[in-house]
């Protein structure tokens, strides 16, 4: 199946509906497309001591990597305000590192308000990223 970006923001919003943020209140869900065209849903997971939730776009990547899964093309976020707003989410910092451990510069980053779709590389996001020691 051809996964066009439409589909795989369609899918991003469905993993949000999983989502567990009852402290934000903001419903995040990611769909990451793996180069042997599997994908792999995740949702924000909160938690009370704030510092342990795990982002939406982590939580797919590492589903995808529990699965055995080393190589990926793109990732779609679709993110709803509590009032059901569908607003353009950029990755956190910490879902940049992530990706970085396992994704190439030309990797693609897509994000939706729910009407427009905005498509950055990882490179673009994460410009000078730390990589090796
Ligand atoms: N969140 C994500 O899941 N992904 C992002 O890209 C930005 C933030 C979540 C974490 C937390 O549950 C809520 O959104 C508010 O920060």
């Amino acid at each position: 199946m051809i996964m066009d970006n439409e589909k795989l923001l369609e899918l991003a919003h469905k993993a949000a509906k999983n989502s567990y943020s009852p402290y934000s209140g903001f419903s995040v869900g990611a769909a990451v497309l793996c180069d042997d065209g599997s994908v792999y849903l995740g949702c924000n997971v909160e938690n009370v001591s704030f510092s342990a939730t795990n982002c939406a776009e982590r939580t797919a990547m590492f589903s995808a990597v529990a699965d055995g899964k080393r190589k990926f093309k793109k990732i779609a976020i679709a993110a709803h305000r509590k009032d059901g707003q569908v607003i353009f989410t950029p990755p956190c910092g910490v879902c940049r590192q992530v990706l970085c451990e396992f994704c190439s510069a030309d990797f693609v980053v897509i994000m939706t308000d729910g009407k427009n779709i905005i498509e950055k590389t990882l490179g673009e996001l994460m410009p000078l990223s730390f990589n090796e020691f």
